[in-house]
């Protein structure tokens, strides 16, 4: 980090000046920090949806918006996708290296032995409505895992923070498969130690006491990429909740907790349920224009779902990806669904429309995976619930590296207040 140059804000009317330091990271555009503008000035600064700020420092991800490069680690996405396993991506977010095969064993060791859920937390199933979205369950569960290690947690303490680690990566998949059956009357599963981090899980959503499971090879890998490249995305909507609830102190499930309600928003990761239900609604590849036109037409908020993004201009790669192993899953499945054709329509018919181009609007990571999740017999309720299992790795990353940064604050950004002057309260009968 390179902090020698400045960069001078001048208010010449009001002979008011600053002399802000710019600060480089690694990689990426410099940053001009304001941290003293308001005492040198008495100016705020004004950036909704945070265009241009950076909320932190942070040496876990990077992304390159324009030439479509995203990195965990400094690890190239796509060599992440085609060599790792989510659970190896997983350790390289929380502890910065790539596992030893000895640290990796150990790793998987400790995530295997934290996978059950308290048995009181079953009970807390039984409050909820059975046809509940599963990420309100979700979401309220992990919330309450709170209640359960609360007395445990020291955040100021390294090893209690690795320890909640382990606890939210090991259960996410129990209790995500714990919503799914419990909104549809299923009896719910132990987790099995002798089965992988993936087919585990799936074995937790899809066992019934009936029959044995067979547990199908294409679908785990298949699982096991999304996970990976869902790992992690920098400061986004949900990680900078996790990061501003973690900066109150909050401890991990709380701050987590956050997180995932602010995942399930359809413009976040809710974006992957409103994709497979805009491909059903549009229905046949003939339909396609007509979306087109309706997601253009500014008196209709009708978007297309799992298009755009804040910082990839070009394309995402996870969705270049994630469009490639669509085709080779649904093959080796063996699975012939028409909305794969109607996806494909639509991105074609986007990708040649100057209001798509102009706004260098491009299918994001959420386009294709639903098709894959539906494939994989995934409920659309859940594919939200999908995309949380994955991103506790980065969540819980960032709350660690939040944890270990010298000096963090408490987060508390500040406004421009457009209300009503100051003025006398009018007692009722005058109003
Ligand atoms: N369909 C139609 N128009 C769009 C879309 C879209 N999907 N996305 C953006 N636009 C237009 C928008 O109306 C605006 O037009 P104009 O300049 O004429 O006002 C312009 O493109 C810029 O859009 P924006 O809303 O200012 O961009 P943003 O950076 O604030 O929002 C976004 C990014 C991802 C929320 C948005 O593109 C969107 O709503 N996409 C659909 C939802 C989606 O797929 N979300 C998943 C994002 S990736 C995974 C994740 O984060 O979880």
């Amino acid at each position: 980090m390179s902090d020698t140059k400045t960069v001078k804000l001048v208010d010449e009317p009001n002979k008011r000046s600053s002399e802000l330091p710019l600060l480089s990271g690694t990689l990426g555009p410099a940053c001009v920090d304001i941290g003293t503008l308001y005492k040198d000035t008495g100016y705020f600064t004004y950036d909704p949806g945070y265009g241009s700020t950076a909320s932190t420092k942070s040496a876990i991800t990077y992304i390159d918006g324009d030439q479509g490069v995203l990195l965990y680690r400094g690890y190239p996405i796509e060599q992440l996708a085609e060599k790792s396993s989510f659970l190896e991506t997983a350790y390289l977010l929380l502890n910065g290296e790539l596992p030893s095969k000895d640290q990796f064993v150990k790793f998987e060791d400790q995530i295997t032995h934290h996978t059950m859920m308290h048995e009181s937390l079953k009970d807390f199933f039984k409050g909820f409505h059975h046809d509940a979205h599963p990420m309100a369950m979700l979401a309220a569960s992990v919330a309450s895992l709170s209640a359960f290690y609360h007395d445990d947690i020291d955040v100021d303490n390294a090893e209690d923070r690795k320890l909640a680690a382990i606890r939210l990566i090991a259960k996410m998949p129990t209790i995500a498969a714990a919503c799914f059956r419990y909104s549809i009357g299923w009896p719910f599963r132990y987790p099995r130690n002798n089965l992988e981090y993936v087919d585990r899980f799936l074995h937790m959503m899809f066992e019934v006491p009936s029959e044995p499971l067979t547990l199908s090879p294409v679908a785990a890998k298949a699982l096991d990429l999304l996970f990976i490249l869902h790992a992690d995305h920098e400061q986004n909507a949900s990680t900078s909740t996790v990061r501003l609830v973690g900066s109150t102190g909050a401890n991990p499930y709380a701050s987590i907790a956050a997180g995932i309600t602010a995942l399930w928003g359809p413009a976040h990761g809710g974006a992957n349920e409103a994709v497979l239900k805009m491909l059903e609604e549009i229905g046949s590849a003939d339909k396609v224009e007509t979306a087109v036109k309706r997601a253009k037409d500014k008196n209709d908020n009708f978007r297309l779902m799992g298009f755009g993004h804040r910082v990839y201009k070009n394309f995402d790669p996870r969705a270049k990806i994630i469009r490639e192993m669509t085709h080779k899953v649904l093959g080796e499945l063996g699975v012939n669904d028409p909305l794969l054709e109607v996806a494909m329509k639509l991105e074609e018919a986007a990708l040649k429309d100057d209001y798509f181009v102009e706004r260098k609007l491009y299918p994001n990571v959420d386009f294709y995976s639903g098709i894959i999740y539906k494939a994989l017999n995934i409920p659309t309720e859940m594919f939200t619930v999908m995309f949380a299992i994955a991103r506790t790795a980065g969540w819980i990353a960032h709350w660690i590296e939040q944890h270990e940064t010298p000096g963090a604050r408490i987060g508390r950004p500040r406004q421009i207040y457009t209300g009503a002057n100051v003025r006398d309260y009018v007692p009722a009968d005058k109003r």
